[in-house]
């Protein structure tokens, strides 16, 4: 099938290609995301390959549909950039990588959890400056700390198994409750309760109407002081504002995110020689407390490797049959 990839960087090109051995499609790769002022340039493709800063608004989806797409397939697995329900209004299937490595991505919480916890960043820059002073570098034992995890589908579940290794206390919140994490020992409790219990909290909801700016001033208040925030969901589960105050006022006592509400216009691209002009991402980055990174918890060499695999089984089913799995519908947006 004559397959449209957009935002594609080095990697995507490696391990698609490398995918594609076998199942023979005809890979275009285009550098630039996929939205309104872009949109001609997949004319024609019956497929179109997409990632998380690609904007699938109803008037993007419009022109696929009249310049010849059928399939949408994202190589991920949040879905919030399409508005699935204009998809399915114009026909188009849109299908998804559910689960490639959950692992990577708890593995990448715990990273950002340790990083800030044993001041990292900051221990790394001394010791190369020859500077062995331990001022400011006190950390805390994960052991016996209660975490709340917000969000327990696979990625959740994969954080608490490693958690549970720490000697973490753990609690969680999700309107569906699931038994495999019951049975590894986690609570689930209301979003108060977890508010007020938790030393640490990870987000591992996806973003949608419900979890929309979730962590808000109102959430905040309800939080021990000194909390550490981890987010490696969806940037806008935060209301960024909201915590840039947290952080002035000491409510957040750490930060560590690999998500941001407008990192399409920052994330997987080199800017260092250029002025960045989101002052809310510069003020963050003002913080000693605040650990950053650009949407790299997928980033590991089996969840590329296995994202690869499943976008293209996806297109082959779809060419072969008009069957999709891994589809995503109206259905999961409840
Ligand atoms: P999943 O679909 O397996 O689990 C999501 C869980 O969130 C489900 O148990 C669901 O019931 C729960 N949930 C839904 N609404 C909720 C709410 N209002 N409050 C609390 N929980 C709620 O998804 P998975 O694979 O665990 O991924 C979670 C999110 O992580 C994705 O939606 C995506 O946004 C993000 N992600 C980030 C990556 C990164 O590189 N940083 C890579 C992959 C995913």
């Amino acid at each position: 099938m004559k397959i449209a990839v957009c935002s594609t960087q080095a990697h995507d090109r490696r391990f698609l290609t490398e995918a594609n051995v076998g199942a023979g499609h005809e890979l275009t790769f285009f550098d630039s995301h996929l939205n309104e002022e872009t949109r001609h340039i997949v004319a024609g493709f019956p497929a179109v390959c997409v990632f998380v800063n690609d904007t699938l608004n109803a008037t993007v989806l419009g022109s696929l549909a009249e310049q010849g797409t059928r399939l949408i397939a994202l190589r991920c697995a949040g879905f919030n950039n399409v508005d699935v329900a204009a998809a399915s209004e114009l026909g188009l299937r849109v299908v998804r990588v559910p689960a490639y490595s959950p692992h990577s991505v708890a593995e990448h919480s715990v990273a950002l959890m340790m990083g800030l916890n044993r001041r990292l960043p900051r221990a790394y820059n001394r010791v190369r400056d020859g500077n062995f002073s331990l001022d400011g570098l006190l950390g805390f034992e994960l052991r016996g700390k209660t975490v709340g995890i917000i969000g327990t589908g696979r990625i959740g579940i994969a954080l608490a198994e490693i958690l549970r290794g720490f000697g973490c206390r753990l609690i969680a919140y999700d309107p569906f409750p699931n038994a495999e994490c019951k049975a590894l020992g986690v609570d689930y409790v209301s979003l108060a309760e977890l508010y007020a219990a938790s030393d640490i909290i990870s987000l591992h909801a996806p973003l949608s109407q419900a979890t929309l700016h979730l962590i808000d001033a109102a959430a905040l208040a309800q939080m021990k002081d000194g909390v550490m925030l981890i987010n490696t969901s969806r940037g806008a589960v935060i209301d960024t504002a909201a915590v840039i105050d947290g952080m002035k006022s000491g409510k957040v006592g750490y930060l560590g995110l690999d998500v941001y509400e407008q990192e399409g216009d920052l994330f997987f691209q080199d800017l260092s020689n250029q002025v960045i002009q989101d002052d809310m991402f510069e003020r963050l980055l003002t913080f000693p407390n605040v650990l950053i990174t650009g949407h790299q918890g997928f980033f590991t060499h089996e969840a590329l490797s296995s994202i690869a695999q499943t976008t293209l089984q996806n297109i082959s089913l779809f060419e072969q049959s008009g069957q999709c799995q891994n589809e995503v519908t109206t259905e999961l947006l409840r």
